[in-house]
């Protein structure tokens, strides 16, 4: 890579970090970051970047008049109250199998939401969010936007949660696009860049007229050069490293 722009980028921050059981979220959502997503007023909020594609992808399908956003980001004392309250209520199998560990949800983070069909009674925890109709309509478009599918059924293993078809996790493009073709998680998925970095063949992938490079930069620096003559962005992985994603036109 050729001189670049010295950039910020904490590993705890960006749409690729891994949170999980293991990978406590270190990150702080910023309360003006945070934006209201869906037609309530009772405020359900998520990542302004987040919130904007997930806006589209509804405007696309015409999805809020039929689709309830049921939780986005919560702090982490709420994320603490509900793990409670469900414990008291559902008890401890339940509860683990449902509900992340306080410090370590996806949603203190902004960048999850859960959806669910409106009807009279959502469930909060567990809202439903079947494979036809509007909803199917919806995960059939969501990696366009950025979007995934968090706790797919067989990868319990490795998310540590059980099923949730109403979770959906903001990752960006075109990384939901590759995720969903692989049939992985973002678990499987970050390590997959990692392995393909350290045998310094970095990912590819052509989506429309671009072309994406995806390279895994393990290091705990502060700040990450970015090569002046690419378009490019960065996201931490919550873990100990950052991953560039870069990309090219057929033009450039
Ligand atoms: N329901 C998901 C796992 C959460 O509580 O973050
Ligand atoms: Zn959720």
């Amino acid at each position: 890579m050729n001189a670049g722009v010295l950039k910020r980028c904490p590993v705890t921050n960006g749409s690729l970090i891994l949170v999980n059981t293991a990978h406590p979220y270190r990150g702080a959502a910023a309360p003006d970051t945070l934006v209201a997503v869906g037609p309530e007023t009772d405020g359900v909020f998520m990542d302004r970047c987040a919130a904007a594609l997930l806006e589209r992808l509804m405007q696309d399908i015409h999805g809020w008049s039929r689709i309830a956003a049921v939780s986005g980001w919560r702090s982490a004392k709420e994320q603490r109250e509900i793990w409670e309250s469900s414990l008291r209520e559902n008890g401890e199998a339940f509860t683990r199998e449902y509900v992340a560990l306080p410090g370590c949800s996806e949603h203190e983070t902004g960048l999850a939401i859960d959806l669910g069909l409106r009807q009279e009674h959502l469930d909060f925890i567990r809202p439903a969010f079947p494979y036809e109709g509007i909803c199917r309509t919806f995960r059939e478009k969501a990696a366009q936007y950025g979007f995934i599918l968090r706790y797919p059924a067989g990868k319990e293993h490795i998310t540590g949660i059980a099923q949730e078809p109403w979770h959906f996790r903001y990752v960006g493009v075109p990384h939901a696009e590759i995720i969903e073709n692989l049939g992985i998680t973002l678990e499987e998925y970050l390590e997959l860049l990692q392995r393909r970095s350290a045998a310094r063949e970095p990912f590819s992938f052509q989506a429309g007229a671009f072309t994406f490079t995806i390279a895994y930069l393990p290091s705990g620096e502060q700040d990450v050069t970015l090569p002046e003559t690419e378009s490019c962005l960065v996201s931490g992985d919550n873990e100990g490293g950052r991953i560039l994603t870069a990309w090219k036109g057929r033009e450039d």
